[in-house]
């Protein structure tokens, strides 16, 4: 098969790392990729927003199957675009992807359908939301409805904070703002749990925890992610059982009454309270880093399970993970995630040899002559999977020595929670 993947994170290059390995795999593009894709695929210099250069090269290449990566292609159509040319897509078409892109359409469904969820409240101007928070207890959690790649969220101590947030989300810094929603603050340990579904069936596609915040101890600004573990500590049957019975299921009865199949990786992102699961988001996508921390670990063919899902034939394949534990640190440019410096030169990245058990995933990197050079904010993935937790970070700590970039940096404290 020639497959296609859109995206130039981590995720994406370890998507495309794992189904290098497939017995079926012909080829593989990369849309536009990254330093670490252009070492297995053929990185394609496209603009993203451009559909009908991105349906004309697939038709011309004759790509059997694209995966999409982001939510921004995602929420922007580009699934019911390219399904329009009978070509196979792995992602939720546009009106599913408003879960992610919508957070006031979660809450709605959520209202609808009982789903666990904090408190919430929408808001149209500032004086309105001003208002609310005068009398609000704290903290309380306000957030941008668009997609603004985790960083719309403030979790706001005081009334000063929270003002401060309103004026930003409605000056438009995550883009153009006509709600916000206001939050009741969820106390517990977050939790990522992820499936993947065919339109019909879905199967569980493990957990994970993240770290969203900038500096260690979990403080600082919200990030994309500075790295995960896979599974999660909090995981037990009786609570996925409940993710999915109070949450997961209802969520796509109401999809479905919408008239929406789902199809593609469902990112459920959790507070869990006394074993009780809270819905705080869904990401209609994998989650980055967490993506490159849970594929290691996965026994089953992954191109073989992405094709079944175009085929609405999940049902036929079973899922086999590696009982290991994984860890993923992320490298990132200094000053992520605000201003950070572009096009510095990242040196002795091949001095790293990895076994088998680690990875590298590229994330804002590009290559010209021969060099490597940082263009984003998380730069590099450093993943490893072991028997336990400790020995995984012990392995990342020392290739992430080996590299010595002074020009980056990284949470010492990934895992803390299952690392004494
Ligand atoms: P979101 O983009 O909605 O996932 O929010 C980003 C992060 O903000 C989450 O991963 C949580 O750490 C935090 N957060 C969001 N909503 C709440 C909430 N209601 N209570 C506590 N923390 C929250
Ligand atoms: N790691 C968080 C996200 O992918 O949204």
């Amino acid at each position: 098969m020639k497959v296609g993947i859109i995206g130039s994170g981590g995720r994406e290059h370890a998507i495309c790392e794992n189904i290098k390995n497939s017995s079926k795999i012909k080829k593989i593009f990369c849309f536009p990729g990254n330093a670490g894709t252009k070492s297995i695929a053929e990185n394609v210099e496209i603009d993203l927003e451009n559909f009908e250069n991105i349906k004309s090269f697939i038709l011309k290449k004759e790509i059997d199957l694209i995966i999409i990566g982001p939510e921004k292609p995602l929420v922007d159509g580009l699934v019911d675009y390219l399904e329009k040319f009978n070509i196979k897509v792995f992602g939720p078409n546009k009106l599913a992807s408003q879960l992610e892109g919508s957070k006031i359409f979660t809450k709605q469904i959520c209202k609808k359908y009982d789903i666990p969820t904090a408190k919430f409240g929408i808001f149209q101007n500032p004086e309105e939301a001003k208002l609310f928070l005068q009398k609000t207890k704290y903290p309380t959690v306000i957030k941008a409805d668009n997609l603004a790649s985790g960083k719309g969220v403030y979790i706001s101590k005081n009334e000063q904070e929270a003002y401060l947030a309103v004026e930003e989300i409605f000056n438009g810094k995550f883009g153009k703002a006509d709600n916000l929603l206001i939050e009741e603050f969820l106390n517990g340990e977050e939790m990522s749990f992820f499936t993947i579904h065919d339109g019909t069936n879905f199967k569980i596609f493990e957990t994970a925890q993240d770290h969203k915040r900038v500096e260690e101890g979990d403080k600082g600004k919200n990030t994309g992610g500075m790295g995960a573990y896979s599974p999660s500590r909090l995981i037990n049957k009786e609570l996925e059982k409940k993710i999915i019975n109070k949450i997961i299921k209802p969520t796509l009865n109401g999809l479905d009454e919408l008239g929406v199949k789902y199809k593609g990786f469902l990112y459920t992102g959790l507070m869990i309270i006394d074993n009780e699961p809270y819905l705080i988001e869904y990401n209609v996508r994998m989650g980055d880093p967490e993506c490159q921390t849970i594929l290691p670990r996965l026994k089953t063919d992954l191109l073989e399970i992405l094709n079944a899902c175009c085929e609405e034939k999940l049902n036929k394949i079973n899922l086999e993970w590696l009982n290991k534990k994984s860890l993923c640190i992320v490298l990132c440019s200094k000053g992520y995630p605000e201003k950070i410096k572009k096009n510095i030169e990242i040196k002795n990245l091949e001095k790293i040899v990895v076994s088998e058990n680690e990875f590298i995933f590229h994330a804002g990197t590009l290559q010209k002559d021969n060099k490597i050079y940082a263009i984003g904010g998380r730069v590099l993935n450093f993943v490893a999977i072991s028997n336990n937790f400790n020995l995984a970070k012990k392995n990342i700590l020392n290739n992430l020595k080996k590299l010595n970039w002074s020009d980056g940096f990284y949470r010492r404290d990934i895992g803390y929670k299952v690392i004494k």
